[in-house]
C-alpha cells in the first residue's frame, strides 16, 4: 500500500486556544500507514488527546495541515462516511456506555447514521462482541461488567463501524495490570485479524513496546515529536537486553535528555 502514501498525516501542525499566544502543539508531523500499529507516548498533560482530537477532526489545527483516512485510503481531509463504515473510530478511556442500554445496544448505537438497517446493525454488533469475546454479555447491563469488560465493549463499539484507523485514548489506563495485560493481548489478536491501522495513546513505556510496530515520543511545552522508534519483534519480549535499552531511549527521549543510542542495554538501562 505504499504507492497509495500514508493513511493519515499531520504535517507541522501546530494548536493554540489563545489565539496564538500559548501553544499546545507545534510542528507536529506524522505520517501513519495502512497496517501499522503505532505507539504515541507521552506524559501526562502534553498534548496526546489534543493530537488525536486534531487527527480526527475534532479540533482544529492553528497551524498546518490535517489529511484524515478515508475508506479507499485516497485521503480526503477528515474522511467520510459512507459505505456503511467510517473512516476513524475512538476507544476512550473509560469506555463512555449508556447505562440505560444493553451491551448489545450500546456497541450497535456506534453504527448510528451509516444507513443500516436494525437487523444488520445487530449482526455487526454481535460479530465486534464475538471478537473481544462478549458475545455472551449481549444483554447485560454496563453497570454488572468489570472494568475489564467495559473496555472490551468500548472497543466492540468503535470495531463494530470497521474503521480505517482505529484511535485509542489510554484505554487500558484505569485497569488493574493482569487485566490490562489480557486486554493487550486481546487487542493484539484482533489487530493481527483485522489488520487494522491502530493508534494508541499512552503514558506507560512497557505497554508501548509490547503493543507497537512504531512507537513515536511527544513532549516538551509546546508539545513535539521528539522521537520515534521502529520496533523488530525481537524488541518485544520483556527483561530481554534490547527490550531494556529501548525502554531507556525511550525514558530519555520523553525527559528531552539525549538519545543513549543503540548503547549497549548495561551503559543504558538502568536509568
Ligand atoms: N480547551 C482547552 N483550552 C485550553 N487548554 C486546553 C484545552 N484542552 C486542553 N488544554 C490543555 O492542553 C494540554 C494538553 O492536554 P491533553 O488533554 O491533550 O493532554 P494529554 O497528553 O492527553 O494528558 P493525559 O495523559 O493526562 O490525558 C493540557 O495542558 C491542557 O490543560
Ligand atoms: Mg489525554
Amino acid at each position: 500500500m505504499s504507492d497509495a502514501g500514508p493513511l493519515a498525516r499531520l504535517e507541522e501542525v501546530g494548536l493554540s486556544h489563545d489565539g496564538g499566544k500559548t501553544f499546545i502543539l507545534r510542528h507536529v508531523s506524522l505520517n501513519l500507514h495502512k497496517g501499522e500499529f503505532v505507539a504515541l507516548l507521552g506524559p501526562s498533560g502534553v498534548g496526546k488527546s489534543t493530537l488525536l482530537r486534531v487527527l480526527m477532526g475534532l479540533s482544529k489545527p492553528s497551524e498546518g495541515t490535517v489529511v484524515g483516512p478515508t475508506q479507499d485510503g485516497a485521503g480526503t481531509s477528515h474522511g467520510a462516511s459512507e459505505g456503511r463504515r467510517r473512516a476513524q473510530a475512538l476507544v476512550f478511556q473509560d469506555a463512555r456506555l449508556m447505562p440505560w442500554r444493553s451491551v448489545l445496544r450500546n456497541v450497535a448505537f456506534g453504527q448510528e447514521g451509516l444507513g443500516l438497517t436494525r437487523q444488520a446493525k445487530r449482526e455487526r454488533a454481535l460479530a465486534a462482541l464475538r471478537l473481544v469475546g462478549l458475545e455472551d454479555a449481549a444483554d447485560r447491563w454496563p453497570r454488572r461488567l468489570s472494568g475489564g469488560q467495559r473496555q472490551r465493549v468500548g472497543v466492540a463499539r468503535a470495531l463494530t463501524v470497521d474503521p480505517d484507523l482505529l484511535l485509542m485514548d489510554e484505554p487500558f489506563g484505569a485497569l488493574d495490570p493482569i487485566t490490562r495485560s489480557s486486554l493487550q493481548d486481546e487487542l493484539l489478536r484482533i489487530w493481527q485479524q483485522t489488520h487494522k491501522t491502530v493508534l494508541f495513546v499512552t503514558h506507560d513505556i512497557e505497554e508501548a513496546l509490547k503493543l507497537a510496530t512504531r512507537i513515536v515520543v511527544l513532549s516538551g511545552s509546546p508539545a513535539g515529536i521528539t522521537g520515534e522508534l521502529e520496533l523488530g519483534a525481537g524488541e518485544k519480549e520483556p527483561d530481554s537486553p534490547a527490550f531494556r535499552m529501548y525502554a531507556a531511549r525511550l525514558r530519555a527521549m520523553i525527559a528531552g535528555e539525549p538519545d543513549p543510542g543503540g548503547a549497549p542495554y548495561w551503559q543504558s538501562a538502568e536509568i
